[in-house]
């Protein structure tokens, strides 16, 4: 484009003609979705939300009766759906759950890595086995389950990665160094994924809740539901985060209007952490 072509009037017009040439892929019905960690909070609210979009699901646990009760529940609301036993923390087992899941339906366009631990430990206590295990469940099971699933993405030329990383990737916060380190590593191999998978057609994001109404907060810091709930009534949005705010988040990142939404980690936290 010239200057001249710049100055002129018709500018607007330009690049809204050129502006409908850009192709923005999304979620389909009928695409085929992982979701890890599906059996309780987040996991089991995203995959419902997803069988309600049309999704045909692939959701991993490992806890199987739960894990197939939420199988049951998506099936229920008219999706197909396939639950498998997979242990995040072992990278073989990844690796065979993703051969079965393209074994059964022969392509993926998301995967949404969610599965989690949060065990508190000081600075001083923890023990290294605790270290590894969080570390491996979530950030190189976040990895390596993105690696496995990517060569089919890649082939197909379009697909997206939802990650699920947390505020204390970010805040500064006591007894939890190794879920810490885990979550901003979360952050950071967000941006990397996004660098190299851009040009395959994958977009890569992450979510960074503040605490909400799952198990995990309840068991990790010890608190009630309601203590919860009563900490929640500090924030903008005078409560605490519900399953459902993530799981339409999912939604968002997966949809046509996220098009250009890569390597970031977006906060769903009712404006709790304010960044200048
Ligand atoms: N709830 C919150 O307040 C909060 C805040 C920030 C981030 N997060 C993150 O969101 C994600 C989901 O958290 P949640 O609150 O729903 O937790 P949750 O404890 O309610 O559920 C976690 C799920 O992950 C599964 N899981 C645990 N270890 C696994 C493994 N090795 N392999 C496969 N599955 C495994 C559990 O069985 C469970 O179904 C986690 O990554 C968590 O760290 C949660």
């Amino acid at each position: 484009m010239s200057v001249v072509d710049i100055n002129t009037q018709n500018l607007d017009e330009l690049i809204e003609r050129e502006g409908a040439r850009i192709t923005r892929d999304c979620f389909r019905a009928g695409d085929v979705v992982v979701v890890t960690g599906c059996a309780r909070g987040f996991g089991r609210a995203i995959s419902r939300r997803m069988a309600r979009e049309g999704a045909r699901l692939a959701i991993f646990d490992v806890i199987d009766d739960e894990g197939e009760n939420v199988a049951g529940l998506c099936r229920d609301a008219g999706a197909e759906t396939a639950f498998f036993h997979c242990d995040m923390a072992d990278v073989d087992n990844i690796r065979a759950a993703a051969r079965a899941v393209l074994d059964r339906y022969g392509t993926v366009y998301a995967v949404v890595n969610n599965a989690g631990i949060n065990p508190r430990y000081a600075a001083l206590d923890v023990p290294v086995e605790v270290w590894d295990r969080t570390l491996n469940v979530n950030l190189r099971g976040t990895v390596f389950c993105s690696q496995a699933f990517a060569p089919a993405m890649i082939k197909a030329g379009r697909g997206a990665i939802v990650n699920l990383a947390s505020g204390r990737a970010i805040e500064a916060t006591p007894n939890g160094i190794h879920y810490a380190a885990s979550k901003a590593g979360i952050v950071s191999v967000t941006k990397t994924l996004s660098a190299e998978w851009g040009k395959h057609g994958i977009r890569v994001n992450a979510i960074i809740p503040a605490a909400s109404e799952t198990r995990q907060p309840l068991e990790a810091v010890g608190v009630t539901l309601e203590d919860l709930r009563r900490r929640g009534t500090a924030t903008p949005a005078g409560r605490v985060g519900h399953p459902e705010d993530i799981a339409g988040m999912v939604r968002l990142l997966l949809s046509e209007d996220a098009a250009f939404i890569t390597g970031q980690s977006i906060a769903i936290n009712g404006g709790r952490i304010m960044l200048p």
